[in-house]
């Protein structure tokens, strides 16, 4: 385990945020858990690639910072096999490797930025595929029993970017590996729109697995900021969930809204087409700004501060709401102190 006191967090977050904490403490292994002082949601904050936070404020206590390595293959039957892997790994170097054991069912997760660790957390998905599908169960250590836990998938209680892990039981379990069960046999998912049409466009009608993460890579770079370049944590709101009545009242408003169904009963909207209806693609606030490659992403030009991007993102639901009557609400964890309790041991989290 290695430690650092008053470390800057820019570089460790994609945003490129120029926080602080008191500590950064890095938990390289298991047993490190063992160790650990205790964690004090109002004042600690756990972290791993930091491509899903903003911080608004400086973190007035110990940043814990998770970098447990490791991927095992545990188990195989028939056409299934099942491995392990520790919360450190990168998302998608996990991806591809899967791929190179002949294992499927990620595919589809390619170039998704982040932790191992971090992905149940809001059961990350794209391009028509969601983390629940291939998860089996995650270890996690549980602060206030101070207690090894695992949970299966039920218990993970998985929905659209959400788990119980973000919203029930926020910051009470730090996940220190997760296990996944993969598929030797491959079942295409090639539903979402532009996936087949991107792979016919390169004459490939039977795609395999590695050919369906590079076409998810190829459309991701050409419609997403590069946090590399410009800094940004993805998709910076949700696409709202309605009632299939709501969707349909707004779509016959709003011609060319785009909408998709959620469940039986409930449609998603595009967030992102209300925010460039209501002009805000490309909008520049100091260095705050809306992504004009896509609306749903805020970027951080260069100097923005937590703070100003949160200013700019609350201007963008405020005038969603007044337009659409519809609530955005945002992706990433929004790390914030309120004013008065910066000092180590005050500090209070909304
Ligand atoms: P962090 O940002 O470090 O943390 C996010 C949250 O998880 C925080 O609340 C943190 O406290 C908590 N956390 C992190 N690690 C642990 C742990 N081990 N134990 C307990 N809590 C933990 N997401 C999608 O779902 N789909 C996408 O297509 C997608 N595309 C993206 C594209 C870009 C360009 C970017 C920048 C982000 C994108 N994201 C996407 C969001 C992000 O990649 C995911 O949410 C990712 O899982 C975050 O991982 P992280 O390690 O960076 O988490
Ligand atoms: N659109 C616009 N303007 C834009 C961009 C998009 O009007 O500037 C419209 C287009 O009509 C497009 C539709 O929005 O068809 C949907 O766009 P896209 O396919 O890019 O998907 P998204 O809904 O914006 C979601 C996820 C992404 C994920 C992609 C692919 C959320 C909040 N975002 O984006 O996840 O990669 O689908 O599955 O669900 C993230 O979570 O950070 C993230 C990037």
């Amino acid at each position: 385990m290695k430690t650092l006191e008053h470390p800057s967090l820019k570089s460790l977050n994609t945003f490129g945020i120029d926080a602080t904490a008191a500590l950064l403490l890095t938990i390289e292994t298991e047993e490190d858990i063992l160790s650990l002082p205790a964690f004090d949601p109002r004042k600690d904050f756990m972290l791993g690639a930091g491509s899903n936070v903003l911080f608004v404020s400086d973190v007035p206590g110990t940043v814990f910072l998770n970098r447990i390595s490791g991927k095992i293959i545990i188990a195989e039957h028939d056409d299934q096999t099942q491995i392990e892997v520790g919360a450190g790994e990168n998302w998608h170097q996990l991806v591809r490797w899967s791929l190179d054991q002949g294992l499927s069912g990620l595919e589809n997760l390619s170039l998704i930025p982040g932790s191992t660790g971090a992905a149940p957390i809001q059961n990350i998905g794209a391009y028509g595929v969601e983390l629940s599908s291939v998860l089996e169960q995650v270890t996690a250590w549980d602060w206030q029993q101070s207690a090894r836990v695992t949970f299966n998938r039920d218990e993970c209680r998985f929905g659209y970017r959400d788990s119980v892990f973000k919203s029930r039981q926020t910051d009470r379990y730090l996940i220190s590996s997760i296990r996944l069960r993969l598929d030797r046999r491959f079942r295409p998912q090639l539903e979402y729109k532009g996936l087949r049409k991107a792979l016919s466009s390169e004459g490939i009608d039977r795609p395999d697995p590695m050919q369906v993460s590079d076409a998810v890579i190829r459309i991701r770079q050409q419609k997403l900021p590069d946090p590399a370049v410009t800094g940004n944590a993805g998709s910076f709101f949700k696409n709202p969930v309605v009632s299939m009545d709501e969707a349909e009242w707004l779509c016959s408003r709003f011609a060319g809204l785009p909408t998709w169904p959620a469940s039986a009963d409930r449609a998603k909207l595009s967030a992102a087409w209300m925010i460039e209806h209501c002009g805000w693609k490309g909008v520049c606030e100091n260095d705050a700004a809306v992504s004009s490659q896509h609306a749903l992403v805020l970027l951080n030009q260069g100097q923005a501060s937590g703070r100003q991007i949160l200013a700019l993102s609350a201007k963008i639901a405020k005038s969603i709401e007044q337009t659409f009557g519809i609530l955005l609400e945002a992706e990433p964890k929004i790390y914030q102190v309120p004013e008065g309790s910066q000092g180590p041991g005050s500090g209070s989290r909304t």
